[in-house]
């Protein structure tokens, strides 16, 4: 492994692109959001030299306080190094603002323009705005409404909205939610943001598949037999009881970050690199994507919920007895389910999506299996011959694995598999940034590329519709499977690929 001062890749590659003059205004700003990953990503961009002098920051939300208390707190819930640079902190949050706004209250929305206008003077940020939705989803649509009404959408060039997750719960509501948004303004405006878009790891698939000439042409039905894609997680549902009874993995991780997975391992090469392009292709292949089993969709599909588990020195609670969860509940917080895409390029391959709370492990990935060599010459030393894999790494690891078969040292001809790999952090030195430091960065230059439109998102729902139905009327026929935390999810999802005769990868 190279150091950090010999590798001559980690010399000068960083590319970064500089915001213009902007303000940035965060309702919601007394969330969780806003503290543990907004403020941090920006005064992350404020620290890379990202934002300009002609920059501010206005937190709005009900509570009562000023600005002072707005940066105390925000102050207080940094953690890390980056806690430790007073000096920067302190120009930064000089820029930072607090106003009290009701979104319901069109008065307040009157005062935050007057507010805007003067912060406008005082930071030259010349009208450019970027309003950021963090608030319930039950206020997206009307949220949109009243600043679109103030007249604070009425120059596209310069203001845009950030809508976060969950971007409806249904397709329906979608539908309906993308209708009330697009009346407030055109879709060049509206950012709906998904945070997997914005891992460095994510968006090197994209660069992993279109800049190299090898993988494209066995990036298929041919070559592939199968995909899976994960995210595991070790965390429970930490105190998000309220939303997360509402929503369940289905709606909070599937829907959005492993579909977008889906469609950037999945899409088309497309003709350029702008918004339009890439979203087209991602869009294509959503509509061409179905479940398992159109049929009988509770076949294609696993529901689990984590019961409790731990060791004795660190025991874990089941998800039914987390303060705020109805002890009855039948909430998923486990999905595994097999998914087809209807297409040239990936007619009968089977693409297997998994996500959960409280696993063995933490791990974002997706794992392209490749078909077996046609005739085995030679015996494996660990038993049967594997098939060669392709590892892209989301996180924690960040990068890509290889596995192949080599020869096993010795008089004999069996083989073996090994692993040959690349990580960011041995090439380039650093762990990468949040996604949310890039997808705030892009949103206030106005590049929607990272952003999902109203026809992914539309036939992203209608993809889970049949399972959300089951869920919603005939529940019995997708159970709950409950499974220890700390472990690897209910053993039904292991039988979901067993009739593939296929294993999850556990590494
Ligand atoms: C969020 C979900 O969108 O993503 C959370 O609401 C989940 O439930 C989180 O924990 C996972 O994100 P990451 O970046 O930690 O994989």
């Amino acid at each position: 492994m190279n150091t950090p001062t010999t590798n001559p890749l980690r010399i000068g590659l960083r590319q970064e692109r500089v915001v213009g003059p902007q303000c940035l205004i965060i309702f919601g700003a007394s969330g969780d959001l806003t503290k543990r990953k907004l403020v941090p990503a920006l005064f992350k961009l404020y620290k890379q030299r990202r934002l300009p002098s002609e920059f501010a920051l206005i937190g709005c939300a009900r509570r009562q306080w000023d600005d002072e208390e707005f940066r105390r707190r925000m102050a207080d819930s940094l953690v890390g190094p980056i806690k430790e640079d007073h000096q920067s902190w302190k120009d930064f949050s000089a820029r930072m603002y607090y106003d009290s706004v009701d979104l319901q209250r069109k008065s307040d929305l009157v005062k935050l323009s007057q507010r805007l206008e003067q912060i406008d003077r005082l930071h030259a940020t010349h009208g450019n705005r970027t309003f950021y939705l963090s608030v319930s989803p039950k206020f997206y649509g009307s949220g949109c409404e009243a600043i679109a009404e103030a007249g604070l959408l009425d120059d596209p060039k310069r203001s845009r909205v950030i809508i976060e997750k969950p971007f409806g719960r249904d397709y329906g509501s979608a539908k309906e939610l993308n209708q009330i948004v697009q009346r407030c303004g055109k879709e060049s405006q509206i950012f709906r943001i998904d945070h997997y878009l914005g891992k460095e790891t994510v968006q090197n698939i994209l660069v992993l598949r279109f800049a190299n000439a090898i993988f494209e042409p066995i990036w298929n039905r041919n070559f592939i037999s199968s995909v899976q894609i994960s995210a595991t997680e070790t965390v429970g549902i930490e105190d998000r009881a309220g939303y997360y009874e509402t929503s369940g993995a289905l709606r909070d991780m599937v829907q959005n970050h492993l579909t977008q997975m889906l469609a950037i391992t999945a899409m088309e090469p497309p003709g350029h690199f702008d918004p339009e392009a890439i979203r087209n292709e991602k869009a294509k292949v959503l509509h061409a994507a179905r479940l398992g089993d159109e049929l009988e969709p509770w076949k294609c599909c696993v529901r689990g919920q984590y019961v409790k588990g731990g060791t004795k020195g660190f025991p874990l609670t089941g998800y039914r007895e987390e303060p705020g969860v109805d002890p009855n509940s039948t909430t998923e917080t486990y999905v595994a389910l097999k998914l087809f895409i209807d297409n040239w390029r990936w007619q009968g391959v089977p693409f297997y999506l998994r996500t959960g709370k409280r696993l063995a492990k933490r791990l974002s990935e997706v794992v392209l299996t490749f078909r077996e060599a046609p005739v085995h010459l030679f015996d494996s030393a660990g038993g049967s011959p594997t098939s060669n894999q392709l590892i892209l790494q989301i996180q924690p690891e960040e990068g890509a694995q290889f596995r192949f078969e080599v020869k096993a040292p010795g008089s004999g001809m069996k083989s073996r598999p090994v692993e040959m790999g690349f990580s960011y952090e041995d090439c380039f030195g650093e762990p990468s940034d949040e996604g949310y430091v890039r997808l705030l960065a892009d949103s206030m230059l106005a590049d929607p590329t990272l952003f999902t439109r109203c026809d992914e998102v539309e036939a992203a729902w209608r993809l889970y519709t049949p399972l959300l139905e089951i869920i919603e009327d005939s529940p019995w026929m997708l159970p709950i499977h409950q499974y220890e935390s700390r472990t690897w999810g209910p053993t039904a999802a292991d039988e979901l690929l067993a009739q593939d005769s296929l294993l999850w990868r556990r590494p």
